[in-house]
C-alpha cells in the first residue's frame, strides 16, 4: 500500500500521480486533501506519517506547493524520513543513500512530467545500505 498526500496546492498532482500508480495496479491510501480549497498540510501529513510509521502503508509521497512544509512535518515522526525531490537524481540519490520513505514534491515548482519521472525512479531505485546505514543510524536525535 502506497500513501499519499497533500494540500490544496498539490491536490491536482496528487490525483495525477494516484491515477499513475492505479493504472500500474498499485494499491493507494490518499489520505487527502480533496479539493483546491486552501487548507493546513498538518492536518493530512501526520495521518500519513503514522500510516507508515504503524506498516499500514509501506511508503508514500507528501505534496504541497514548496515541498517544504508537508515534508517538515512528516519529519517529526521518529520512522519516516522524507526527501524533498525536484529532478530525478535527487529522487535516486534519496533511495539509494537515504533509504528515504516518503517522497516529497513541490507541486508549483516541477511540471507534470518531472514529477511522474521522479516518481517512477523513487519507486524502481534500491538502498544501498552499507555506510548509508550507519549514517542513518544517526540521524535521530531524541
Ligand atoms: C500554500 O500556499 C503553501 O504555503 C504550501 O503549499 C506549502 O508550500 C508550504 O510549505
Amino acid at each position: 500500500m502506497i500513501g499519499i498526500a497533500a494540500d490544496h496546492a498539490g491536490y491536482e498532482l496528487k490525483g495525477i500521480l494516484i491515477e499513475y500508480l492505479r493504472e500500474k495496479g498499485l494499491e493507494v491510501k490518499d489520505f487527502g486533501t480533496h479539493s483546491t480549497d486552501s487548507m493546513d498540510y498538518p492536518d493530512v501529513a501526520h495521518p500519513l506519517a503514522e500510516s507508515i510509521e504503524n506498516g499500514t502503508c509501506e511508503w508514500g509521497i507528501a505534496i504541497c506547493g514548496t515541498g517544504n512544509g508537508i515534508s517538515m512535518t512528516v519529519n517529526k515522526h521518529a520512522g519516516i524520513r522524507a526527501a524533498l525531490c525536484w529532478n530525478s537524481e535527487i529522487a535516486a540519490l534519496a533511495r539509494q543513500h537515504n533509504n528515504a520513505n516518503i517522497l516529497s514534491l513541490p507541486a508549483r515548482f516541477v511540471s507534470t512530467e518531472e514529477a511522474l519521472a521522479m516518481l517512477k525512479t523513487f519507486m524502481e531505485t534500491p538502498f544501498e545500505g552499507g555506510r548509508h546505514q550507519r549514517r542513518i543510524d544517526k540521524i535521530a536525535c531524541c
